[in-house]
């Protein structure tokens, strides 16, 4: 069972504690943030990243973001607030855990507002704990819900990391992982390096090789000829948005996996806390896509990879339409989204 704590409180509480995940797997940083400046800049940059770790990172950052404005008026306070929210908020489009927690905490003031800014902060630094807490028993429920699902023997293809880096547990997508090799299952895993910024082969293959699970990283094409030989018997992703229709968005590639896998008929499961579900986004249509700068595809393995002018797309996120996912894994327990549970074992037949 991975002991990692992508995102805590720094002793004392002044500042929020991350895994600064963009120097990994070299070197294993952590990072003190105490300013909006840098809470901003961390979720941005993506030294603190997945939909979860980003939604409990902004909590946690929205309290430390306006500890230090506590003297001020009420009204000032109350504006320094509001004006920290959003500029949180702002940072990724994409995942709705971001926008959840801020909801979240915002009430939360609301509810706290007595005129006493210095109250209304240790509200917050309460709330954000109960975010906290409550992703992590979340992650703990999503792996024992998908524990059935990954029988003794699996070999499974997972996508991006939605594991403990990405949330405040033992991960989403990865949590059944765990949870079934420390029921003495044989598991092994498969991820996809997930370019352009490698989440995939940086940071699945760095927890999963840490806690002693047999992990093999592919490149981005690679999956699909791996399932027609029969070697994957099941895809387990995460998701930074599920749409009321059950559209997942997830990292840029997502999708090419799904319609492998559809094409197979092996099982595609998506793995998500409740605050992923986004009830008023009717569609995967309408969710927005985060589009990232084109230089981490021209410049992303250290060296110019593309001609200097060419023209690029970045996005950061795809959508898997719900016809593609067998089912959603989630804290409250499996929805089966359609119908299709693919082949016992891997391959088109
Ligand atoms: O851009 P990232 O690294 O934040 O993207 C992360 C993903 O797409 C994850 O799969 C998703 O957030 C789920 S993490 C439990």
């Amino acid at each position: 069972m991975p002991i990692i704590e992508a995102v805590r409180w720094a002793p004392g509480g002044g500042a929020v504690r991350i895994i600064d995940q963009t120097a990994l797997p070299d070197q294993l940083v952590e990072r003190d943030l105490t300013t909006l400046d840098e809470v901003c800049s961390a979720i941005t940059s993506l030294s603190v990243r997945g939909a979860p770790a980003i939604g409990v990172a902004a909590a946690m950052g929205l309290v430390v973001s306006v500890a230090r404005q506590a003297g001020r008026p009420p009204s000032e306070f109350r504006a320094a607030l509001d004006g920290a929210a959003e500029r949180i908020r702002a940072t990724r489009p994409t995942a709705a855990n971001l926008g959840w927690a801020l909801d979240r905490m915002l009430a939360r003031a609301r509810e706290a507002d007595g005129g006493n800014p210095s109250a209304v902060v240790e509200a917050l630094r309460a709330e954000a704990g109960m975010i906290l807490e409550e992703d992590r028993a979340m992650c703990r429920r999503i792996g024992e819900h998908g524990l059935p699902l990954v029988p003794d023997g699996s070999r499974v293809l997972t996508h991006c990391n939605a594991g403990a880096l990405a949330t405040s547990g033992i991960g989403t997508a990865l949590a059944p992982v765990y949870l079934a090799v420390e029921a003495g299952r044989r598991v092994e895993v498969f991820v996809n390096e997930t370019r352009p910024l490698l989440q995939g082969s940086r940071l699945t293959a760095w927890e999963l090789s840490r806690a002693g699970i047999p992990v093999t990283v592919l490149t981005d094409g690679m999956a699909a000829s791996l399932m027609r030989a029969g070697r994957i018997d099941l895809c387990l992703v995460g998701a930074d948005r599920i749409a009321a229709n059950h559209d997942v968005a997830n990292k840029i590639g997502t999708y090419a996996v799904a319609v492998a896998a559809g094409y197979h008929r092996i099982p595609f499961y998506v793995a998500a806390p409740a605050s992923t579900f986004d009830p008023c986004t009717g569609s995967g249509d309408a969710i927005e896509i985060e589009h990232r700068p084109a230089a981490e595809v021209t410049h992303g393995l250290g060296r110019r990879t593309a001609p200097e002018g060419v023209a690029v797309h970045n996005p950061a996120f795809d959508v898997t339409p719900h016809e593609l996912i067998t089912a959603i894994v989630s804290d409250t327990g499996l929805v089966w989204v359609s119908g299709r549970q693919g082949a016992a074992r891997g391959g088109r037949g």
